[in-house]
């Protein structure tokens, strides 16, 4: 899906019946996994925040964390400033995961949740998350993830874009990163799991 579509449904996004089937209950696992991963986080990058639903849900999960978020929707990023409080310690801008602007080592902690398969490079953007992560840093990643049947189905239609499981381990290991353990989401299903993310 183009970012030009996610623009025409950013005003509409957060009313969409996929949250409540697929974005609720993946954004749950996501802060459970973190809490339970990265107690102390200091600071938290969600990449590919929309409208920053995740973001708001980590703040008060995590209440003394720097909480940043980046999406390449212009209107995903006006959404998400918009539904800030006045006094929120949660910034959000425009940018593209294959070009963060952020120092080296700067997070213990990388969002990204139903974004990966939309990254035009995928191999860019996991090395951008690499250089930002901290030694002990996490990246939680969901999307979808062909395994079993899938990844034939997944050959067939050509959907290369969504990752099969020894292929993304290939891509992580390159920039020094492999999965640690992945969670089910319950009621979304065995091929959207939670990756935990870490430094080899
Ligand atoms: C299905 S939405 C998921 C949004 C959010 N993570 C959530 O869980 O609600 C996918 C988002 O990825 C963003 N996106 C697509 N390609 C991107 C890229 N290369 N870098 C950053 N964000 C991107 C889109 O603009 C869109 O907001």
């Amino acid at each position: 899906m183009s970012v030009d579509r996610f623009d025409r449904w950013a005003g509409r996004y957060e009313r969409s019946p996929l949250q409540r089937l697929i974005f609720e209950p993946v954004h749950r696992v996501m802060l459970e996994v973190a809490a339970s991963e990265v107690p102390e986080a200091a600071a938290i990058l969600d990449v590919g925040c929309g409208t920053g639903r995740l973001l708001r849900g980590a703040g008060d999960v995590f209440p003394n964390a720097r909480l940043e978020g980046v999406d390449a929707a212009g209107e995903m990023v006006r959404q998400a400033q918009a539904l800030l409080p006045a006094d929120s310690r949660l910034r959000v801008q425009q940018a593209v995961a294959e070009r963060l602007p952020f120092a080296d080592g700067s997070f213990d902690l990388v969002f990204s949740t139903m974004t990966f398969h939309h990254w035009a490079d995928q191999r860019r953007g996991v090395a951008e998350v690499a250089r930002l992560l901290r030694p002990e840093g996490r990246w939680l990643l969901a999307d979808f993830v062909a395994t079993g049947l899938m990844r034939y189905v997944r050959r067939a239609f050509r959907l290369r874009r969504f990752p099969e499981m020894r292929e993304l381990e290939r891509v992580l290991r390159a920039v020094g990163l492999g999965v640690a353990s992945r969670r089910p989401v319950a009621g979304v299903g065995s091929q959207v799991p939670v990756l935990v993310i870490r430094r080899l």
